[in-house]
């Protein structure tokens, strides 16, 4: 069994699709272990998303992910981090597969809908800052 961090992002929280993500997640046989809603400073996003501090999307991202309320999970399932991220779909929301969260709610690449750790480390760290 293996544990990941999922964000429902403010975007996604805006349209109101909460309750439809949150089924899909249990219709994948996820077990939700923890979950809570939050509204990050931008400082908290910043921190949050530390590894892409030198990205050029860097500012913008954290401002978009501190704009309104998100839901925070604590996932755990076989395979979770990348069971997670194959029902997310890709990054850009144009380039997801029809069925994956993103394709179904997401904007753009920023407004995506979903997050999800990409590693055990990653994961590591995603779950510690919001559940420690
Ligand atoms: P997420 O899975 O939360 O991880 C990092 C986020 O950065 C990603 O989803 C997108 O919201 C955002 N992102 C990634 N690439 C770009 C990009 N090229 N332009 C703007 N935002 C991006």
């Amino acid at each position: 069994m293996e544990k990941t961090l999922a964000i429902i992002k403010p975007d996604a929280v805006k349209k109101r699709v909460i309750g439809k993500i949150i089924q899909r997640i249990e219709d994948e046989g996820f077990e939700i272990l923890k979950m809570k809603m939050v509204h990050l400073s931008q400082d908290e996003a910043k921190r949050f998303y530390y590894v892409h501090k030198d990205k050029p999307f860097y500012n913008s991202l954290t401002e978009f992910m501190s704009s309104g309320r998100i839901v925070v999970l604590l996932l755990e399932g076989e395979e979770a981090i990348k069971h997670w991220r194959e029902v997310m779909g890709a990054t850009d929301p144009a380039q997801a597969k029809p069925g994956t969260l993103r394709r179904e709610f997401g904007f753009s690449i920023e407004r995506n809908a979903v997050h999800g750790s990409d590693s055990p480390q990653t994961a590591e760290f995603e779950i510690q800052f919001f559940f420690k």
